[in-house]
């Protein structure tokens, strides 16, 4: 790991701590804490998670518990560009499943997996609302529709040379 990282997580371990010196009196501090924790890392590393434990002094299966409980909270780092491939009806119909397919060979990732550059997060969603455009993809807040596999190369290489 090199030193500019380990510089980056100092900082976010100071941010935390001054999120944990306001919230730790207040009545119910665990979530908005978790919730801040999350902003600051982008996710609630085991790290993280003991170091809440320890200044809340209370056991880290609670942390554990409510964040795998509740769906906002994630122990696994996403990617830069999110990924989500629409598996609601619409899409499924019109070959959403050969989209997933693409996706997967070409980022080389299963579904709810991150590249290990921190690149790219694949997901397969609910309906995003844009039936009209089915089969349909959302990349951060990009949609694109009306996709046949062979689309896919091209707009990943997009993001790959962001
Ligand atoms: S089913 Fe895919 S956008 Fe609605």
């Amino acid at each position: 790991m090199s030193t500019s990282i380990l510089q980056k997580d100092r900082e976010k371990f100071t941010e935390l701590q001054k999120v944990i010196d306001e919230y730790k009196d207040k009545e119910g501090p665990l979530m908005p804490i978790m919730h801040k924790a999350q902003e600051i890392f982008g996710y609630l590393p085991m790290e993280v998670q003991e170091y809440i434990a320890n200044a809340l002094d209370i056991p880290v299966s609670d942390i554990y518990g409510v964040a795998t409980f509740y769906s906002q909270f994630t122990l696994k780092p996403k990617g830069k560009y999110s990924i989500g491939v629409c598996m609601g009806t619409a899409c499924y119909v019109k070959g959403a499943q050969a989209i997933l397919d693409e996706l997967c060979k070409e980022l080389n990732l299963k579904p709810g997996d991150t590249s290990d550059d921190l690149n790219f997060t694949l997901e397969a969603t609910r309906c995003l609302g844009a039936c009209g455009l089915a089969p349909v993809i959302m990349i951060n807040d990009d949609v694109y529709g009306r996709l046949v596999p062979s689309d896919i190369k091209r707009i990943i290489d997009k993001y790959r040379n962001k």
